[in-house]
């Protein structure tokens, strides 16, 4: 089984939709955040302060290094940044996970938790240079990717079986 890349912006679901997908099939999931969260043992946002976003960026290329020489059978979700990394299609199948930008800021908002997802994301602070940052990155992503999902008022469990059927059909 190779293995399969969930790319989008931040909120879109990336997460949810890996976890629903783990639990619903043989795949096992990793997250490039929680990675660098435990290599560093510091939340992103501390390392976004303290070192800088070029710092976490070479932290994305050495997690995208050892996904490649390591990791197979896995649903790998990443942050909003990671599909910069040049080897990401020798990683995975990539997966695009696709919303209109009012709608990601309105599933935010509707979490019970909606505080935190907003405090923790450094380039969610300012949401008009969000807004820049998704028009810019979202042609990037439909280029990159060899299957899109949309995930706009879908359930994460939508969004997982309609993941497993088209990367079956990819295969
Ligand atoms: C980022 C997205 C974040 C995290 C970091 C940078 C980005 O992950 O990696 O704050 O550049 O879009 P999520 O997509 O899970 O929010």
């Amino acid at each position: 089984m190779k293995n399969v890349i969930l790319i989008g912006f931040m909120g879109v679901g990336k997460g949810s939709v890996a976890r629903e997908v783990a639990q619903n099939s043989s795949y096992m999931t990793i997250d490039t955040d929680d990675l660098i969260e435990s290599m560093q043992n510091k939340k992103i946002k501390k390392i976004f302060e303290q070192e800088g976003e070029k710092y976490f960026r070479s932290l994305e290329k050495k997690v995208a290094l050892w996904l490649e020489k390591s990791v197979s059978n896995t649903l790998i979700s990443t942050g909003g940044g990671f599909y910069k990394q040049k080897n990401l299609k020798k990683i995975a199948t990539v997966v695009f996970l696709d919303s209109p930008f009012d709608e990601i800021i309105k599933r935010i908002k509707k979490h019970p938790n909606a505080e935190n997802k907003l405090k923790k994301r450094p380039l969610l602070q300012d949401l008009q240079k969000a807004k820049e940052l998704y028009d810019l990155r979202r042609p990037e992503y439909l280029k990159l990717s060899d299957i899109v999902i949309d995930v706009t008022k879908k359930s994460a469990q939508e969004c997982a079986k309609e993941l497993l059927k088209k990367v079956k059909k990819h295969a």
